[in-house]
């Protein structure tokens, strides 16, 4: 069988490209040991509701305008479901799972994370706009996982 030249060269780098994506993610499982970029702290996650402070998720003023989020995602739902801020504050959001592997993302903002269970993941967002923006879960995580969405409310 007759294999144009240019075809050849196009499968053959194909083939190294997937080999070049295929050592990534082993490398990323093997050494890195998947876990979020943000790295900041691992937890028990069968004692997250006992473990401050996701015991009382919430937010935190630290100071005018600068706020932190601790939130607990689990199946189907973030807790809280609702915080509020001021136009302009810029929020640092904490975020742990109780259950199983869930995302937390914020469309239309940089806010978007995987929330695995045993490490805290963490984003920071200036909000400069008043709205209402839908936080969502973006990781299938179950038969609820479509309901799966919380509220932050910028005045
Ligand atoms: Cu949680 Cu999808």
């Amino acid at each position: 069988m007759h294999v144009h030249r240019a075809e050849r060269l196009w499968l053959m780098f194909a083939v190294a490209m997937m080999a070049v994506f295929f050592a990534v993610i082993t490398v990323a499982a093997l050494v890195d040991g998947m876990i979020p970029p943000s790295r900041l702290q691992s937890i028990d996650p069968t004692r997250v509701s006992q473990t401050p402070p996701f015991d009382k998720p919430g937010l935190h003023k630290i100071a005018d305008h600068v706020y932190e989020a601790y939130y607990v995602a689990h199946i189907f739902a973030f807790d809280p479901a609702t915080i509020a801020v001021p136009a302009g504050s810029r929020v640092t959001f904490f975020v742990t799972s109780a259950d199983v592997m869930h995302g937390f993302s914020i469309p239309e903002t940089g806010v978007n994370t995987a929330v695995e269970p045993g490490w805290v993941s963490s984003v920071a967002h200036t909000f400069t706009t008043p709205g209402t923006f839908l936080l969502i879960c973006n990781e299938y995580c179950g038969s609820g996982h479509q309901l799966m969405a919380a509220k932050v409310v910028v005045r």
